[in-house]
């Protein structure tokens, strides 16, 4: 497949969906691919979460959250293509996908100070095109106006297959049970929060990741971008 026209006229691409449904590993796959760059929202949530967790906040305390928030030092560096959350100087990657971070993560998220601190960073990375940005209000909040949006879906078995391989893979001890429940109460309050809620945009398309390969849901992802590229005007 010839790629070319994806850089000549690069877009935006919004991709959201649940948790573990694989939207990391096809934006990252799509961003090497095409030569867009690749910026994980998710992180930027996760980052502060680490931070409230470090810093002993209540979240439930509006103060203490804005307090914390005006003292974040956080922002996104860009290793090989892909965005690396930098907080207080240190790159946290690693410890952003631990299950205590997990567990909090979508309470963090909910707060509407919280959502407002993030907008511009995610928003600063739009300016340039060629980005792919995953997450869950991408592409109704963050980027609405993404020349593509995808909505990515897969079985709950699967997504906590997933999940589950890749904790053991880093050498995460966790139960089937655990990341299933986790998956579940992530999946509710994500969608059930007031502020940008996780739902599909209108003109998004939704894929099923479920019976892919990796491979596969690549090579799904590309035709439907060269479609939206060569279709522009
Ligand atoms: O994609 P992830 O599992 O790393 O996301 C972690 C949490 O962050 C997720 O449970 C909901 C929240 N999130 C969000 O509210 N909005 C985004 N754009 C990205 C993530």
């Amino acid at each position: 497949m010839d790629l070319s026209s994806a850089s000549d006229k690069p877009i935006i691409i919004a991709i959201d969906g649940f948790s573990g449904c694989g939207k990391s590993t096809l934006a990252k796959d799509l961003a090497i691919a095409l030569g867009y760059i690749h910026i994980d929202s998710g992180s930027l949530y996760r980052s502060v979460t680490v931070d409230f967790i470090k810093r002993g906040i209540d979240v439930t305390h509006k103060e203490s959250v804005e307090i914390a928030l005006s003292n974040i030092d956080l922002h996104l560096a860009l290793i090989n293509c892909a965005s690396n959350p930098i907080l207080n100087g240190v790159n946290i990657s690693e410890e952003i996908k631990s299950p205590e971070v997990a567990q909090l993560v979508s309470e963090v998220a909910a707060l509407p100070e919280v959502r407002a601190f993030l907008i511009e960073k995610q928003r600063h990375f739009g300016k340039s095109k060629a980005v792919i940005m995953d997450g869950r209000d991408i592409g109704t909040a963050i980027f609405p106006e993404a020349e593509l949006k995808l909505f990515i879906i897969a079985d709950m078995e699967i997504r906590v297959n997933r999940r589950l391989k890749e904790l053991k893979d880093k050498g995460i001890d966790v139960t089937r049970e655990e990341v299933a429940d986790n998956l579940e109460k992530r999946d509710r309050i994500d969608s059930s929060r007031e502020f940008s809620p996780l739902r599909q945009a209108n003109d998004a398309i939704v894929l099923d990741t479920s019976t892919l390969s990796r491979e596969q849901q690549l090579q799904k992802a590309l035709e439907i971008v060269m479609g939206v590229v060569n279709g522009k005007t």
